[in-house]
């Protein structure tokens, strides 16, 4: 059940000492913030600036279709923050985080939401002495208009160390997220679970932004047919290279079309992105997969068009 209540003040709350950041407010900062108790969850401002109220007021429509006023703080300092959630874009996290993140103090966790990879391994390489911790998620959230978030379907979430000092603090950051009532679970093959992720989203998203269409309807198109597998040997081939258990061309093709059925209907976010004038993530999905090809000797030429032709969809667009 999300938590409509609106105490800033987790002593008087009754709650522990929780204190939870989230950066990035859009459609899944304000899911998880919905769902964590209120008095120990608010967003950062932008650049830490000063925020132009002292709260921010939303609607969350529950995965049961009820709808629940939201009000959470902004948050004028972080320096007794327990956990700080990045739910920022993968192309914006390195810059959001750097523009906050001295004002965290150091043992804080830090939990990375996005999609694809690369802005993952970038944050932890930029900050390795940090506990910076992935976060893959099946929960979905989208935000039909700026006071209004729509939880779309409900999921699980995996939550795993990339850093070294990460890996003693997953449990505490379980703990904190599970007051969400969310369901969240441990993963110590967090990267191995961000690809197999990352493989599904690289089969279906930019076929379903290049074609304008539904998931489901990529299954037909001959865009799809005539790449498809060509697009899965590279992904087996660089899932291998990167040193994690091999996958078959053909499992990840058999992923890739399960997924696409069972999600017919839906919008996928880089369509979404794409309608909305927004710029979309495929430099962390297919053009992560053709950039580390390149640089581990591989061949990733069905990956790089998928790239090249969703970024020429979205001339504004340049990572
Ligand atoms: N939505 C989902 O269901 C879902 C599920 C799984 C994973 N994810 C991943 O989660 C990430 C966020 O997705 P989303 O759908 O929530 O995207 P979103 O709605 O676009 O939210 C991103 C938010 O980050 C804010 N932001 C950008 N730069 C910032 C900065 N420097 N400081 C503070 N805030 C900043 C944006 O503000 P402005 O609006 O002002 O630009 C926006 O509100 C993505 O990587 C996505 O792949 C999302």
């Amino acid at each position: 059940m999300p938590s409509s209540r609106t105490s800033s003040n987790p002593s008087q709350s009754g709650l522990e000492d929780d204190r939870i950041a989230i950066l990035g407010a859009g459609a899944l900062g304000r899911l998880w913030a919905a769902y964590l108790p209120a008095g120990t969850t608010g967003f950062v401002p932008r650049n830490a600036s000063a925020p132009s109220s002292f709260k921010l007021n939303y609607h969350l429509e529950d995965d049961n279709g009820r709808e629940h006023a939201i009000v959470r703080p902004w948050l004028t300092g972080l320096s007794g923050t327990t956990l700080l959630l990045a739910t920022t874009k993968a192309g914006d996290t390195l810059d959001a985080l750097a523009d906050i993140i001295d004002q965290l103090p150091d043992t804080c966790p830090i939990v990375l939401f996005q999609n694809g990879l690369g802005s993952q391994q970038a944050v932890a390489e930029r900050w390795p002495w940090r506990p910076i911790l992935a976060a893959s998620t099946t929960e979905a959230a989208n935000r039909p208009a700026p006071d209004r978030v729509v939880h779309a379907a409900r999921g699980h979430t995996w939550v795993g160390a990339l850093t070294d000092s990460a890996a003693g603090l997953t449990a505490t950051v379980i703990r904190q997220l599970s007051r969400s009532g969310l369901e969240v679970r441990g993963e110590a093959r967090i990267l191995e679970r961000l690809w197999g992720k990352l493989a599904v989203n690289a089969g279906i998203n930019p076929f379903t932004a290049i074609l304008d269409c539904r998931n489901g309807d990529i299954l037909e198109s001959s865009l799809f047919l005539d790449h498809i597998d060509a697009l899965c040997e590279e992904l087996a081939r660089l899932i291998t290279a990167e040193g994690l258990p091999a996958h078959s061309p053909r499992e990840l093709r058999d992923d890739i079309e399960r997924v696409a059925r069972n999600t017919s209907a839906n919008t996928s976010s880089m369509r979404g992105d794409f309608q909305g004038g927004r710029a979309t993530e495929i430099d962390y999905i297919n053009g992560h997969v053709a950039r580390r090809s390149r640089e581990l000797g591989l061949d990733a030429p069905v990956n790089q068009m998928l790239t090249d032709r969703v970024k020429a969809l979205a001339p504004h667009q340049d990572l």
